[in-house]
């Protein structure tokens, strides 16, 4: 992820100035800068905070990392953009959010799927209530093969490491949070998710405040590759979009009707979300706006991903009341 925010930076976003470039493993770090000839480069973050010229960070390390690394960059004083999840455990991300707060800093999540132009026009269309009230929200998201095992292990579970994008856009879909999670997953792709004490393949139920309700299906393995829709239906109708295609031709012949394939994985179908949500973030850090996709909305995806796995786990529906009460 940091290959694509720093090419997004460097080349593609004229507001930001990129000025130097981390990381700790030394061969990582000589090939990222010298591919976009950036002289100013750090093995230590601590190192990179204290220059006076760096305004923002992106932080794009292991999720393990972030607590760590978000906490030194705001008592640094630079707004962070942070990958998501921002971390596991909702007093972390609650400490997070309220030093940002204290020292007046943005701190902006990468949910990226909310800046795909396919899914950010769904979301403009429910809002303009062009399809009535909004009664079903339906997701569905495969990736095209496993992981390594070796990242099957530390990435917090099908839950929190895959449907944590989809819970995250079911809810901004609906423009209302989810109140309730009915999950059920197994192992249908490969055994070492069950070795791991995983899940390749889900299906959620949701409920939001506003009483929609939701689908989401989740496979770890779609043969066809980045399979990535979604669909709003609504009291006057309905919005859906598709996958994206390396190109829109149709073949017929004796056999039937061929298209391409999806586009392969998230480095290809969702490239112009990434620009677009860190030009969001610059913009933000420029205008002293908002950010549009908050540590909150962080900690709401992965409650959500918590209650799906509590679910899973307890074979039964899991109010979100249960796991977090708003910080009350
Ligand atoms: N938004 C998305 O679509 C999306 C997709 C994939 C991954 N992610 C998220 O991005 C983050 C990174 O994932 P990845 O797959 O790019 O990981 P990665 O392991 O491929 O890359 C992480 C990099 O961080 C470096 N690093 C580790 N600790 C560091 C430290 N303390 N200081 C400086 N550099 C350090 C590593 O050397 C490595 O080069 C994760 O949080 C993941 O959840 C988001």
């Amino acid at each position: 992820m940091g290959k694509i925010h720093v090419a997004n930076l460097a080349t593609r976003i004229p507001e930001a100035e990129l000025v130097a470039v981390c990381d700790i493993l030394p061969e990582e770090l000589a090939r990222v800068a010298g591919k976009f000839n950036i002289a100013v480069r750090f093995p230590e973050f601590t190192r990179m905070l204290e220059r006076p010229d760096i305004e923002a960070v992106a932080i794009c390390t292991p999720s393990n990392t972030h607590y760590q690394l978000v906490l030194e960059a705001l008592a640094a004083r630079k707004h962070v953009f942070c990958e998501k999840p921002l971390d596991p455990a909702i007093e972390k991300v609650e400490e997070m959010n309220a030093q940002a707060r204290a020292r007046g800093l943005h701190l902006m999540v990468g949910f990226n799927r909310r800046f795909d132009p396919n899914f950010a026009k769904v979301r403009e269309i429910v809002k303009s209530g062009a399809i009535g009230e909004p009664h079903v929200v339906r997701i569905t998201s495969r990736d095209p093969a496993p992981p390594p095992e070796q990242f099957i292990r530390a990435s917090g579970g099908l839950f929190l490491d895959m449907t944590i994008h989809d819970f995250d856009m079911a809810s901004y879909l609906a423009g209302s949070p989810v109140t309730e999670v009915y999950a059920r997953a197994t192992v249908l792709v490969d055994p070492v998710f069950e070795r791991a004490g995983d899940w390749d393949t889900a299906v959620v139920t949701l409920t939001f405040a506003n009483g929609a309700m939701g689908t989401i299906d989740n496979s770890r393995q779609a043969v066809y590759g980045y399979d990535q829709r979604v669909e709003v239906f609504g009291s006057k109708g309905m919005v859906t979009v598709g996958n994206n295609t390396p190109d829109n031709h149709i073949l017929l012949d004796r056999v039937g009707v061929h298209s391409a394939l999806p586009l392969n994985f998230f480095m290809e179908r969702y490239t112009e979300s990434y620009r677009r949500e860190m030009q969001a973030f610059v913009e933000a850090v420029k205008a002293n706006r908002p950010v549009p996709v908050t540590a909150y909305d962080s900690l709401m995806a992965v409650v959500i991903g918590l209650a799906a796995a509590k679910s899973v786990r307890e074979n039964r529906p899991v109010k979100i009341s249960e796991l977090y009460d708003g910080g009350n």
